[in-house]
C-alpha cells in the first residue's frame, strides 16, 4: 500500500484532487456487458469516483478496438529516428503514442482481465507490445533496464473460471505472473490484484465469486483512499 495515500482523506479537497485525478480503465473482455471482469472493475471505478469528486476517468476498450499487432513497419519504426521513418512506419507507431500517453497521464489504472488460455487476452497483450517502449516507457543503460513509468497505481482484475489464487491449479496462473512481471519492467510496482475466480466451478459460481471480489475491492480501497 502507498503510505501517503493512506492520508489523503486528511487532505482538503483541492489537494486531493492534485492528488488523483486521472483514472484509466482498461477492459479486455471480448463478453461485453455479461463479462466478470467488467462488471466488478467498473463497480470499484465508482468507488473510486466518490472518493476522488471530479476525477477523469479514461476507458480503453481492447476488445471492442483491438490494437493490431504488431507488424514490419512497427518494428522497423521503432529502430529509426522518428524524423526517418517512412509514412507507414509513423502511421504503426501512432497508436503505441497514444495509448502510452494515455498510460503516463493517468494516476490509477484498473486492468479488468478475463483469463483465457492460462494468460491475458490476446488484443491485452497487443496492447501490452504497444505500450513496452524503449525511450518512452522503458530506458536501458550499462546498469540495464530501468522502468520509466513511476508513481502509477495499478489494481487487476482478473476473471477466471477455474480457481488460481491457490489450489492445484495455482503453477497454471501465467497471467497474474506475467502481467506484474511486464508491468514492473516499465516501472509499475504498486499493484493490487482482485480474483474473480471459481465462476465456472459448481462449489464457487458467479454469485460467490463476484461477492468475494467486491469484499477484496472494498477492501483494498479503504486502505488506499
Ligand atoms: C477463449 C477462452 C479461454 C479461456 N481460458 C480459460 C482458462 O485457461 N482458465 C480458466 O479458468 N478459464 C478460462 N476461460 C473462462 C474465462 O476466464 C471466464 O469465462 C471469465 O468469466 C472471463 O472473464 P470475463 O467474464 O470478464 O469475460 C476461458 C474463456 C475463454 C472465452
Amino acid at each position: 500500500m502507498n503510505d501517503t495515500t493512506l492520508h489523503d482523506t486528511a487532505l482538503k479537497p483541492k489537494e486531493m484532487e492534485t492528488k488523483m485525478k486521472n483514472i484509466l480503465l482498461i477492459q479486455s473482455s471480448p463478453r461485453g456487458s455479461e463479462s466478470y471482469s467488467e462488471k466488478v472493475a467498473r463497480s470499484l471505478v465508482g468507488d473510486l469516483e466518490e472518493r476522488h469528486p471530479g476525477a477523469n476517468v479514461v476507458v480503453r476498450d481492447l476488445a471492442q478496438n483491438p490494437p493490431p499487432h504488431v507488424g514490419q513497419a512497427f518494428v522497423g519504426g521503432l529502430s529509426t529516428e522518428p524524423e526517418q521513418r517512412t509514412p507507414e512506419q509513423t502511421e504503426a507507431l501512432a497508436l503505441s503514442d497514444v495509448l502510452i500517453d494515455e498510460l503516463l497521464a493517468a494516476d490509477i489504472i484498473v486492468l479488468a482481465v478475463p483469463m483465457h488460455n492460462f494468460g491475458p487476452p490476446s488484443t491485452l497483450k497487443a496492447w501490452i507490445d504497444h505500450v513496452v517502449r524503449i525511450g518512452r516507457t522503458v530506458s536501458y543503460s550499462q546498469k540495464g533496464p530501468e522502468g520509466m513509468v513511476k508513481g502509477k497505481r495499478v489494481i487487476l482484475v482478473l476473471a477466471r473460471g477455474g480457481v488460481y489464487s491457490d489450489g492445484p491449479a495455482r503453477p497454471l496462473d501465467f497471467q497474474e505472473p506475467y502481467l506484474r512481471a511486464i508491468l514492473g519492467f516499465i516501472g509499475i510496482t504498486d499493484i493490487d490484484v482482485v480474483p474473480v475466480e471459481g465462476l465456472a466451478m459448481s462449489a464457487i459460481g458467479p454469485e460467490k465469486a463476484v461477492a468475494s471480489a467486491m469484499a477484496r475491492s472494498r477492501e483494498i480501497l479503504s486502505q488506499v483512499a
